[in-house]
């Protein structure tokens, strides 16, 4: 797949078919941890993104499909066997068309239009050093939860995707800059006039149980961490205590010099 990560598409015994992040992909290896933990709670937001699985690669799978390897310069790396990052492909790749950008008249109608805004609120607490990337295809909306009382309508669903830069990638501190975590095309902000207009996501993240934090972090592979237990938990405590400051970050990026909110009074 295109991207700084390296990933691959590799069909696993389930069934599906994973965008596979590994562990000594040419970022960080953190940047799988990263990762895990935006899609649980993107997850519990109630937000669009991927199925997530923890993919273990065998060596006979790695030594009989060596074109499962990463590129750095002119040097080939092969990929260590054991627990990698999955993100589900929503179907088969030979029948789903999945796109990585929409132009402006079709992306006015996607269908949850609003995710974007629920997704900065994610990105603005967890740090994302990254612009905000989604996928999109067009599919039943039933399948996805988005409407239930026409249950045949088709239409355009954004899914988020790479979360791999929250925390600011390997680093593991905020940077908080005013534009950073935003969505490229300032149409997916139409509407947002003021901080109500980030809920039901703010209020979300102001009462987000502790429970659904440590899930995530026990479901994180030894491998992925390999001696920084510690400062992963230092970080979510920090995390837990930066969400008062939420509506601040909102209001510096309405501020900001592109005026990413069109509608912001
Ligand atoms: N779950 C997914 N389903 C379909 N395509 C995906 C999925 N996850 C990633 N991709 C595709 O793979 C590309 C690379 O993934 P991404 O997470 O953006 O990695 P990187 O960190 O390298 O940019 C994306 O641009 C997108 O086209
Ligand atoms: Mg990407």
């Amino acid at each position: 797949m295109r991207g700084g990560a390296q990933a691959h598409l590799i069909e696993a015994d389930d069934g599906g078919f994973y965008v596979v992040k590994f562990r000594n992909n040419p970022q960080h290896r953190r940047i799988l941890v990263n990762e895990w933990i935006a899609s649980v709670f993107l997850r519990y937001l109630g937000i669009l993104t991927p199925e997530t699985q923890i993919v273990s690669l065998s060596s006979e799978f790695l030594r009989d499909n060596p074109e499962v390897s990463l590129q750095f310069g002119t040097k080939t790396v092969s990929i260590p066997p054991g627990w990698h990052f999955g993100s589900r492909y929503p179907g088969h790749p030979d029948r789903i068309a999945v796109y990585d950008f929409l132009p402006d008249a079709l992306l006015q109608k996607v269908e949850n239009l609003d995710h974007f805004a629920g997704t900065l609120v994610l990105d603005k607490w967890m740090g994302n050093a990254d612009a905000r990337q989604s996928i999109f295809l067009r599919a039943q909306l039933k399948e996805w939860n988005l409407n239930k009382t026409h249950p045949a309508r088709k239409g355009f669903v954004a899914i988020m995707i790479d979360h791999g830069y929250v925390f600011d990638g390997p680093q593991w501190t905020f940077s908080d800059s005013p534009l950073q975590g935003l969505y490229f095309r300032p149409l997916v902000y139409r509407g947002v006039r003021s901080e109500e207009s980030f809920e039901p996501w703010l209020s979300r993240v102001s009462t987000f149980p502790e429970e659904v934090m440590d899930e995530a972090w026990r479901q994180i592979p030894k491998e992925w961490l390999d001696g920084d237990e510690d400062e992963l938990e230092l970080l979510l405590t920090k995390l837990l205590r930066r969400r008062k400051n939420l509506p601040a970050y909102l209001r510096d990026s309405a501020k900001a010099r592109t005026h990413p909110f069109p509608d912001w009074r």
